[in-house]
């Protein structure tokens, strides 16, 4: 049996679920992986089966320690990431959830956000949270929950339910029922957790209605969150690392020191800049966030998020069946010199920092006779550029430093039309790592944290190589005036 210590990340995404082995020197040993399904009951609603993603995630799990069997056998701690904001509530005794889990992407309570932000709340809940009020956190969806499940508001106040956003349902399962903590990144996606006095708010649960029996425990991202039930994989295994998906990329990307950028591409795009220990404010209707909290210390970062990236192009393959596979897509977007002035914005679900619209919908503008498939195709690509332009303007000016290079990671990053032309509209220089899985990789980090295998979190960063390096080479003028035609189409849909 290999005895070298290994660590499981768990990362549990929108659209799938993986499990992910790592050595103690973060190499990815092995991976299974299962896609997870989206359900749009209404306009404007997103919904998953929180059993599907718990029997999912189980299943991977037992796949890969399968899979590896002789390296799995020495499995030192099990770190786990996910998709945040998505909010379960579920029966602390049966541990069946009251509905379907309302995912971050659901827009059905944009009415009731609006009403709170015209009463005033808004400056309070931001500097309190670094959050604006938006259907997007998990606040609103609790709310909605405990008014339209029956009986849901009695039973939170009598203690017989919880809510989780998916760390924590996942924790939940994974120990038995014997633990119900998240950490202080999910946390601090519900609208409800204090970042700067990093504790659950009563003003804010006030607000909302929210009965705080009804709230996990808040822990570091590094830190005991108990062992798996023996009767799940034959022994107890220990939980060491917790972190929401884009905070766990930031730390696989060993973005550890102030002004460090990453921007992840999966079904959406979020871009975190490290500001360090200090929370700041932004002035551009971005968010404030954790980066991470250890030993107690918060490290905080500055936060753009665009919903829509990776989905778009599957919705260029699934519904409108322009290519088989999103590979084709870059093949398909070379085979133009340029989109023909055509512009795609992709605000399929809302458009989010630094606009926050819930309300507007996606648009292509700029169509003629001859515009083509490959030039929707195009468009569509570098709109992933000119968002990010968008975002890493004001994560710039609100985090004090200049960023000089991006570093990015997510299923997108393997298409090169749209890396280089990241690099040609941030005129920055964007390199790709060789783990490009620095979600999982972060969680790993987390999890080899806490069972002592690294001796302080930034020790990781010497295991960060880069894979490639995107260097601009476009013309100023060109730059300019392409970006110059996304924001007009933009302010077409404010
Ligand atoms: O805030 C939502 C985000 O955590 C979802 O990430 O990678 O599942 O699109 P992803």
């Amino acid at each position: 049996m290999n005895k070298q210590p290994t660590i499981l990340a768990i990362d549990q995404g929108t659209t799938s679920t993986r499990a992910i082995l790592f050595s103690a020197e973060l190499k990815v040993l092995g991976m299974q992986q299962k896609s997870l399904t989206l359900h749009y009951p209404a306009k404007g609603w997103v919904e998953q089966d929180p059993e599907a993603i718990w029997c999912d995630t189980l299943e991977v799990c037992r796949r890969l320690l399968d899979s590896n069997r002789g390296t799995a056998a020495s499995i030192a701690a099990i770190g786990i990431t996910n998709q945040r904001e998505t909010t379960i509530i579920w029966d602390r005794n049966s541990g069946k959830p009251v509905c379907n889990a309302i995912v971050w992407q659901d827009r059905r309570t944009s009415a009731y956000c609006e009403q709170l932000r015209a009463q005033g709340h808004e400056p309070m809940v931001s500097a309190k949270t670094g959050l604006l009020f938006d259907p997007y956190f998990s606040a609103s969806k609790i709310a909605w929950i405990l008014d339209n499940v029956e009986g849901a508001r009695a039973r939170a106040r009598r203690g017989e339910l919880a809510f989780g956003t998916v760390d924590c349902y996942l924790l939940w399962h994974l120990t038995g029922g014997r633990v119900h903590a998240s950490d202080v990144t999910n946390a601090a996606r519900t609208l409800l957790f204090n970042i700067v006095e990093q504790k659950w708010d009563d003003e804010l649960l006030t607000l909302f209605d929210i009965p705080a029996a009804i709230l996990p425990e808040v822990r570091d991202n590094a830190a005991g969150f108990g062992v798996t039930d023996r009767a799940l994989f034959g022994r107890e295994i220990p939980i060491g690392g917790m972190a929401g998906d884009q905070h766990a990329a930031l730390i696989g990307q060993g973005c550890f020191r102030p002004g460090m950028v990453k921007s992840t591409y999966g079904t959406g795009c979020f871009a975190l800049m490290n500001i360090g220990t200090g929370f700041r404010r932004s002035h551009h209707r971005l968010l404030t966030t954790p980066a991470y909290r250890l030993n107690g210390e918060m490290t905080y970062a500055i936060e753009g998020s665009i919903f829509v990236t990776g989905a778009a192009i599957q919705w260029l393959r699934d519904g409108l069946g322009f290519f088989q596979d999103v590979a084709d897509s870059e093949a398909l977007a070379l085979s133009v010199p340029d989109s023909n002035e055509v512009y795609f914005v992709p605000a399929f679900t809302g458009l989010g920092a630094p606009y926050w619209r819930p309300d507007v919908r996606g648009m292509i503008s700029g169509l003629t006779r001859e515009t083509s498939r490959a030039h929707i195709v195009r468009a569509a690509l570098e709109a992933q550029g000119y968002q990010t332009r968008d975002l890493i303007a004001a994560i710039e000016e609100d985090g004090n430093h200049e960023a000089a290079i991006l570093r990015i990671d997510g299923g997108l990053v393997a298409n090169r039309f749209m890396c280089q032309f990241l690099a040609d509209m941030l005129n920055k220089p964007v390199e790709v790592p060789e783990v490009t899985e620095a979600t999982a990789l972060g969680a790993a980090c987390l999890a080899g944290l806490y069972a002592g295998l690294f001796p302080r979190l930034e020790a990781v960063e010497r295991h960060w190589r880069r894979a490639s390096v995107y260097t601009p080479s476009m013309q100023e003028d060109k730059r300019a005036r392409l970006y110059a035609g996304w924001q007009t189409a933009v302010r077409g849909l404010l």
